[in-house]
């Protein structure tokens, strides 16, 4: 039994609010990510929950038990820090050792456990080494160990392959969903690098300036973005956000830009949008379609980028940069003329303020017609 809940949860630090009114619930043995950029909050979120910060405002719960004032000790959950230390002049084996002789657990239990845990995390050949004779990612690994050799309920990771390279961080991705899936505690990992939030987790609680944003599985957070804030924070290149003007017929939407319209029954909205306001009409660049001819909206080539398996292209399109993930079969240069089409199943409704108003995440919701 190791759920975790937040209710109201406000920190401050002098006149900076690091937290603000922040809740959210983490099932038993869910797999929880907490994406957010640079000072949104996240560490002082997991530093709120292990009990290193004590909240201003709000209760945490661990097992639907309030541990608000609970001694840190008394929280039977790891953290691993974003930077994280072992002990340099002890060997692999000892550094995984320690938690559990803080523990006072007898020798025999924690040479099995040591073991074992060096067995998950495939260190075993290591246990003799000391740290200085690691490479970047068996450290990483050896971390890790420390904090789930204690068997805790719950353990919290911030941003712990950060710091490795590109093709170790790839394969550690797997290897920690992997362990959490097999030793099958909570786990609650911090990271500002979507595509590990969107690969590993059950669900990503969104997080910006200590004020959460969204909390939903991936394909949610990708396809119904509550804002623009996290519209644009999944998916690289990001969404494109078009200027358009909304109208109304009866209880039909119409809204306007250039060079298309879209329409949607959408009578909920009509107080939101009234007749002649500004909104924002999106889609993700793999869902603009750029043919060399054909019936599409006119375009420019801008500039592309080859990536070699696809092309991201720039799109001039009235006078604004829409980007867009074409097959490099088409070979597009600089300055050709294409035609663009927008898949209308893909779109989104954004008011100017960046609300979200309608997502159509894969159903026919909008009508998409070329302005004429
Ligand atoms: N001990 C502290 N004293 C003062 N301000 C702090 C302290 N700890 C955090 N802050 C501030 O609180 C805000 C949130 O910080 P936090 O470390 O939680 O962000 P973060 O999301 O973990 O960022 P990063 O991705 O850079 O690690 C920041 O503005 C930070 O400067
Ligand atoms: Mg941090």
């Amino acid at each position: 039994m190791a759920g975790i809940r937040l209710e109201n949860i406000t920190k401050r630090f002098g006149a900076i609010t690091a937290l603000d009114g922040v809740s959210f619930e983490v099932a038993d043995g869910e797999f929880f990510a907490i994406l957010g950029p640079p000072g949104a909050g996240k560490t002082t979120t997991l530093r709120t929950i292990v009990g290193l910060e004590k909240p201003d405002e709000g209760d945490v719960y661990l097992g639907g038990e309030r541990v608000t004032e609970t001694y840190p000790g008394d929280r039977d959950i790891a953290i691993v820090f974003q930077n994280l230390a072992l002990y340099p002049d002890r060997t692999v084996f000892k550094n995984l050792a320690f938690p559990l002789k803080q523990q006072k657990i007898a020798k025999g239990e924690i040479e099995e456990r040591v073991r074992a845990t060096a067995r998950t995390l495939r260190i075993e050949h290591l246990l003799e080494r000391r740290p200085a004779k690691l490479s970047g990612g068996e450290r990483q690994r050896v971390a890790l160990g420390r904090a789930i050799v204690r068997e805790p309920e719950a353990y919290l990771l911030d941003e712990p392959i950060s710091a490795l390279d590109a093709l170790l961080r790839l394969e550690m991705r797997t290897e920690l969903k992997r362990l959490q899936r097999d030793v099958g505690r909570t786990m609650i990992y911090v990271t500002h690098d979507q595509v590990e939030a969107m690969s590993m987790a059950d669900r990503i609680l969104v997080l910006r300036e200590g004020v959460v944003q969204q909390v939903g599985a991936p394909a949610e957070i990708y396809h119904r973005p509550a804002n623009r804030f996290v519209a644009t924070v999944v998916g690289s290149p990001p969404m494109n956000f078009l200027r358009a003007t909304a109208s109304w017929e009866e209880g039909t939407l119409r809204v306007s830009h250039p060079r298309f319209q879209v329409a949607a029954a959408a009578a909920h909205l009509r107080e939101r949008l009234p007749e002649g306001a500004a909104c924002l009409v999106a889609v993700r660049p793999e869902d603009v379609r750029v043919e060399l001819a054909g019936e599409g909206m006119p375009a420019t080539i801008y500039a592309t980028e080859p990536l070699g398996g696809e092309t991201i292209v720039d799109l001039n399109l009235d006078n604004r940069v829409v980007k867009a993930i074409a097959s490099p079969a088409l070979a597009l240069s600089e300055d050709q003329e294409v035609r663009v089409h927008f898949e209308p199943r893909r779109l989104h409704l954004f008011a100017e303020s960046g609300d979200a108003l309608l997502s159509a995440a894969g159903e026919d919701v909008f009508a998409f017609t070329l302005a004429t």
